[in-house]
């Protein structure tokens, strides 16, 4: 039996909602037709934007959302994508495919999409391929509330009235697609182009983000937090969870064996490892931290599925997904004190996305269903939480161990604590004794979501993996007892 121990006496740090964030990049049929159809298709939708997804993101409680990549980003100039929808330039999305990006998708839409969501902004500029100028007309665009020729042609184009920016992203990956620099000379762009983008107005700050290392790259992180410290609110990380290590032959999202499961939630597990170092260096640069760690892309990457073209990068999502879901939004969680935002990839369609579609119909993965799960923890406060675990070797990665038990638990303003916990065991099901310290429970509501690691929903089984209510667990005067199956992530609603 398992030891859990939460502590409501240690309150640590509010979650912050925009840990639960997604990205949408112009990519594949992410952006087309995953959620966006324009006013005149067939598919029932609001301004262009699909009603189904809209719905059900909202339902997911998705706070904020993360446009236009990428490696989009760095090659997206955002005037091509205002006006007359038919006048709009034509451009080769080169990263992506090689296809036809109309800009029928562009700023306004944008907006006219998180309003619709009822979520928060974070748009992310082009350092690679544009100019000061254009990156500061753009928040001028965006944000100038007054008399200016930028704020004439938003009014001209349809929005009298700016949007509200919450985040900005001064370049993406500049150490790779988006322009391939050395992390000192990018530091010092990052300084120049965000001089020039304007808090307009007063008493609202707009977050900057700066581009943050790949994975490991400690030394990115290093040399870029010295030069953004006075400048920066947050420097993006991004990791991505591959389960066979190899970019070439990634393995495939739905047919894997055993030992490719383990090591998967292996690799996923890294998160916390980059996290806790990533810290460390930041902390020795800006001991005050001011400056705070934002996930910006994570997820697992596969193969693309068979017959889909291959810039695509649209894959299937089971189990093992939510699984890999589960875990990293607990350590977000565990982490709320330094994590500012984290934006899975990304929302429909590409990679470890949340919706796929297919035409007119839309199904929800197992990794939309952990983002609705967790929902509760947005804005709570994070508490004290240890549990006892088994470790569990990885073959494949030198017989590196994670926990079989990964847990995160946070309160609510009314005093309910709520606790989730995934098993990350393909094979082995947990006991687990919680006690809760100073605490007379009243009641407690359980829910789960498990199957076998290769279950999924598909456009044939859409729930097939659902949220289900979970009686495995017993009340105690202070806690509870449960057995966890295997594969599973529960999550304890305790009054
Ligand atoms: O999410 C897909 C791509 O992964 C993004 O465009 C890029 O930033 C990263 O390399």
């Amino acid at each position: 039996m398992e030891k859990y121990l939460i502590n409501p006496n240690q309150k640590i740090a509010e979650i912050n909602k925009d840990i639960y964030g997604s990205f949408s990049e112009h990519l594949g049929r992410c952006i087309y037709e995953g959620l966006y159809v324009g006013e005149d298709s067939k598919i029932p939708n609001l301004n262009g934007m699909r009603k189904d997804v809209v719905k059900a993101l909202k339902e997911m409680g998705l706070p904020v959302l993360r446009w236009p990549g990428g490696c989009f980003a760095d090659e997206y100039h955002w005037k091509d994508g205002i006006g007359d929808k038919a006048s709009r330039k034509k451009m080769i999305n080169t990263h992506w495919g090689g296809v036809v990006e109309d800009n029928s998708f562009g700023t306004h839409e944008y907006f006219e999409l998180c309003r619709q969501l009822g979520c928060d902004s974070y748009v992310n500029g082009n350092v690679g391929s544009g100019s000061v100028r254009e990156m500061s007309e753009w928040v001028e665009y965006m944000t100038f509330d007054g008399v200016s020729s930028m704020a004439e042609l938003r009014e001209k184009y349809g929005s009298k009235a700016p949007w509200k920016l919450k985040y900005f992203g001064v370049g993406n990956e500049n150490w790779g697609c988006g322009g391939n620099m050395d992390p000192e000379y990018y530091g010092c762009l990052f300084k120049r182009y965000n001089t020039y983008c304007r808090d307009y107005k007063a008493g609202e700050h707009i977050q900057r983000i700066a581009c943050g290392p790949n994975g490991s790259d400690y030394h990115w992180t290093r040399e870029v937090m010295d030069k953004v410290k006075h400048h920066a609110n947050g420097i993006a990380l991004h990791y991505y969870t591959v389960p066979t290590g190899n970019w070439n032959h990634k393995g495939s999202a739905t047919d894997f064996d055993l030992n490719e499961y383990i090591s998967t939630i292996c690799k996923a597990y890294k998160m916390e490892e980059l996290i806790t170092n990533h810290l460390a260096v930041m902390d020795s640069i800006n001991p005050q931290r001011w400056v705070k760690l934002v996930v910006d892309e994570w997820g697992t990457w596969y193969d693309v599925e068979p017959g889909t073209n291959p810039g695509f990068l649209y894959q299937q999502s089971t189990m093992r997904d939510a699984i890999v879901a589960a875990l990293t939004l607990n350590i977000f969680n565990k982490h709320a004190d330094r994590i500012l935002m984290c934006n899975i990839a990304q929302t429909v369609n590409v990679l470890q996305s949340v919706i796929l579609t297919d035409g007119k119909k839309m199904v929800k993965t197992p990794t939309y269903h952990v983002f609705k799960l967790f929902k509760e923890h947005q804005n709570n406060t994070l508490l004290g939480s240890y549990i006892t675990t088994d470790m569990i070797k990885s073959k494949n990665d030198g017989n590196r161990e994670f926990p079989q038990l990964i847990e995160s638990a946070s309160i609510d303003d009314n005093g309910v604590i709520y606790s989730t916990i995934a098993n990350t065991s393909a094979t082995k099901s947990a006991k687990i004794k919680c006690q809760i310290a100073d605490r007379k429970v009243k009641s407690i509501k359980a829910e789960i979501i498990t199957g076998e690691c290769h279950e999924k929903n598909d456009f044939e089984n859409t729930d097939n993996v659902k949220i289900e209510d979970f009686d495995g667990f017993r009340k105690l005067s202070d806690g509870f007892t449960a057995t966890l199956p295997a594969c599973s992530v529960v999550k304890f609603t305790v009054e």
